[in-house]
Parts: structure tokens; C-alpha cells; sequence
């Protein structure tokens, strides 16, 4: 039987994992927090995988407050770099396939057309440079590793954009939003669908080679206002979204203004198409609604 620990499975992406993995009868999951297990300590990952074999380890937990980081520099490197250096430790000891999750944030965001896997990186942000270290160690200690860049995350749990949208959107007439900074939503039902899907075929296919670093998003690009504007109109609010631009609308992190990820290489290699962000907001509304 398939054995896979997530870690940081109360968050965004681990709750999805979690709801999904009912779909999955023979594969056996063990899904921890901090509180039963705290990635920062390599002694604690060393206990409680012992005797356990796991085949992989899918990491989903993470500093991701990013304005906050740019005051808490030492959490988000012990979280986002430290304790990722700890489970690609662990996961080489143990013959264990790591898939861990990273950000667009690595890139400066000064390009024009979509990031892809061997651009430069050059994070612009605590936050991003954290998450860079982070995978930096992996592809260092465990090179049998896959990693998952993506972007402006959303879903039915946790905070995230689409829910202040909705929220706000029910109380006020108006909002602003910027349009100078444009990437990908993405929904994280959709992304833990895709990490169940690569899962998949690496148990099927034990010659795979291709490990390394992968992007995910939707598919598509919009400004987060455009994602705001789609999401009133799907949840029928009638509050009117106006525009406006960063230096309106001051943040402690730098924020990238254009983000987008090309995918070339994960449809390519695993094979599965992407939905387009647009068609995946009434999906995660419904079931916020529900
Ligand atoms: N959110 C985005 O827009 C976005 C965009 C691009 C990439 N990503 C990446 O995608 C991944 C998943 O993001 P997400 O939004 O699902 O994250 P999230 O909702 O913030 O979840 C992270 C989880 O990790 C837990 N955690 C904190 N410290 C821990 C520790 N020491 N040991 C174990 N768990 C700990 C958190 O618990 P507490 O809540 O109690 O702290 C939380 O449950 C992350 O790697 C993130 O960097 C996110």
C-alpha cells in the first residue's frame, strides 16, 4: 500500500489533499500539523517517521504571510527554508520522494511574458527569497524530489483573496483593486487533484526520471482585479470594483507585477490538461456557500 505523510495539512492546499483523499481507498494517508508534527525540528521528523514508510512526503506547510515575513525574517526562514532542508534530509535517509510547494514570489516579477522553470530567479521579498532557500535545499539533499511553484492559491479554507473578496463584496457598494499586478489564480482543489495525479504516476512508472521543478497554476492571466471583478459576478454581488494601481495601494512586500507561470513542462511530462481559472471560482463558491 501507498504510504504518503502531508504535513501542514490544516492549511489551504493540505485541507483539499484531505478532502480528496477519500477518492483514494488504497492509498494511506497521515496527515499532520504542527501540533502533531513540527517541521522545524529534524528530531521530531526523525521520530515520527521512524518504522512508518512512507514513500512520499507532500509539504504544505509554510510561513505564506507575506507582508509579515518582511518582519518576522527569522520564522520565515526557519519555516520555508530550515525545516524544508529537515524533511529533504529525512525523505534521502528514508528513500522517501518529497513533494514540496513553492511560489511564483521567486521570480523578480519584472518580466513579460510567463516564467518558466529555468528562468533566473531573483525573489524581490522575504517571503520569496525564504521559499527559494527552501528549494534550494531540496534539489541539493534529495534530487529525487518534485516541486511545485504556484501561484495566488485559493480555496474554500483558510484566508485568501476569493474569501475577502466575497466577504467585502457582501458589505460594501465599492472596492478598489489593483491592475498592475497580473498572474494566475489558482485554485488548490485543483493543484492537490494535480499532486494526487503525479503521485499516481510515479507509482505506476519506477524508470521516471523527470524530478525537479514543476509550475502550476490555472491556466490564463488576469490582474487581481480582474479575478475580483469574475468574482462578484459569479457570486452575484453587486459591488462595483474599481481600479487601482501598487503605488496606491502601499504593502510591506514588494508584490511581483507580473507573475505569470508557463506550464509547458508539467502538462508535457504528466500529461493532464489545466482548467482555466475563470471556469474555477463558481466551483469553490458553490462549496463555500454549501
Ligand atoms: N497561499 C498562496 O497564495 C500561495 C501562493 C503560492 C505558493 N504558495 C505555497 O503553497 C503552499 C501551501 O500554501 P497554503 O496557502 O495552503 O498554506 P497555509 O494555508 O498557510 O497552510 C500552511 C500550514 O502549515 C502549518 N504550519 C505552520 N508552522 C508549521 C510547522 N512548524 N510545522 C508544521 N506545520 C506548520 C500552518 O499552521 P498555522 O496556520 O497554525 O500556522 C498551516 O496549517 C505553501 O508552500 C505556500 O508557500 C501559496
Amino acid at each position: 500500500m501507498t504510504n504518503i505523510l502531508v504535513t501542514g495539512s490544516n492549511g489551504q492546499l493540505g485541507s483539499e489533499i484531505k478532502e480528496l483523499s477519500k477518492n483514494y481507498p488504497n492509498i494511506q494517508f497521515v496527515f499532520t500539523d504542527i501540533e502533531e508534527l513540527d517541521i522545524t525540528s529534524i528530531a521530531d521528523i526523525e521520530s515520527f517517521a521512524a518504522g512508518k514508510e512512507f514513500n512520499y512526503l507532500v509539504n504544505c506547510a509554510a510561513y505564506t504571510n507575506v507582508d509579515g515575513a518582511e518582519e518576522n525574517k527569522e520564522m520565515a526562514e526557519l519555516l520555508n527554508a530550515e525545516a524544508v532542508k529537515n524533511l529533504a534530509t529525512i525523505s534521502k535517509q528514508n528513500n522517501i520522494v518529497p513533494i514540496h510547494v513553492s511560489t511564483d514570489y521567486v521570480f523578480s516579477g519584472k518580466g513579460f511574458k510567463p516564467y518558466s522553470e529555468e528562468e533566473q530567479t531573483e525573489p524581490q521579498s522575504v517571503y520569496g527569497d525564504t521559499k527559494l532557500k527552501g528549494e534550494n535545499y531540496l534539489q541539493e539533499i534529495c534530487p529525487n524530489h518534485i516541486t511545485i511553484r504556484t501561484s495566488w492559491l485559493y480555496s474554500p479554507f483558510g484566508k485568501n483573496f476569493l474569501k475577502t473578496m466575497l466577504n467585502l463584496g457582501k458589505e460594501r457598494d465599492e472596492l478598489q483593486v489593483v491592475t498592475d499586478q497580473v498572474g494566475t489564480p489558482t485554485y488548490a482543489y485543483d493543484l492537490a487533484m494535480y499532486i494526487m495525479h503525479i503521485i499516481e504516476r510515479l507509482e505506476k512508472d519506477n524508470q521516471f526520471e523527470d524530478f525537479g521543478i514543476y509550475h502550476y497554476s490555472n491556466e490564463g492571466v488576469c490582474s487581481w482585479f480582474d479575478f475580483a471583478t469574475e468574482i462578484q459576478i459569479v457570486a452575484n454581488n453587486k459591488c462595483k470594483i474599481n481600479s487601482t494601481d501598487s503605488e496606491s495601494f502601499k504593502t510591506l512586500a514588494k508584490r511581483p507585477h507580473y507573475s505569470v507561470l508557463n506550464k509547458s513542462k508539467i502538462k508535457h511530462i504528466f500529461e493532464l490538461d489545466i482548467p482555466h481559472w475563470r471556469g474555477r471560482i463558481s466551483h469553490c463558491i458553490n462549496r463555500i456557500k454549501s
